[in-house]
């Protein structure tokens, strides 16, 4: 093989890189399954702003409006969700939910439909 070939070579193989960089920029979000208490909880506030597109709220599961909420630090996203955000009410309206409710319920509406069903439609 001669130097150019090679270095086309390499040329090609760094794209190939790159490319995988980039889409692993992807943001992971964890699973996490929520109690019956935490899916009655959820049926009685979120929902009905986050399963209705016409509230302006991030739909759940909707994999684009995720991405776009978890580019920003847990800690921020948290206490808008404690303390309210422009459309979003304090607590989500979900007046007994603890703290780590409320974490659970983020990572449940931020999770796509396809890896996890929802449980409360079944
Ligand atoms: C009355 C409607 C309503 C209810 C109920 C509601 N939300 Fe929201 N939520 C919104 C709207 C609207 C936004 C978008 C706010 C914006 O970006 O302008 C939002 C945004 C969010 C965000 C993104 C915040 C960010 O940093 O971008 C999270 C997380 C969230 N809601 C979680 C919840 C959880 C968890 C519940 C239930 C405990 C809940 N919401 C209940 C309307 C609601």
């Amino acid at each position: 093989m001669n130097y150019r070939r090679s270095l086309s070579m390499l040329c090609v193989l760094s794209i190939g890189v790159l490319l995988s960089a980039c889409s692993q920029q992807a943001i992971q979000i964890p699973n996490v399954s929520l109690s019956q208490v935490q899916l009655n909880k959820y049926e009685a506030s979120c929902k009905v702003c986050h399963e209705q597109k016409a509230s302006g709220a991030p739909q759940r599961g909707a994999y684009q409006d995720w991405q776009i909420v978890f580019g920003k630090p847990m800690d921020l996203i948290m206490t808008r969700v404690i303390d309210g955000y422009a459309g979003m009410p304090p607590l989500g309206q979900c007046f007994d939910c603890s703290e780590s409710d409320l974490n659970d319920l983020v990572l449940y509406l931020a999770q796509s439909p396809n890896t996890q069903k929802h449980e409360a439609e079944k």
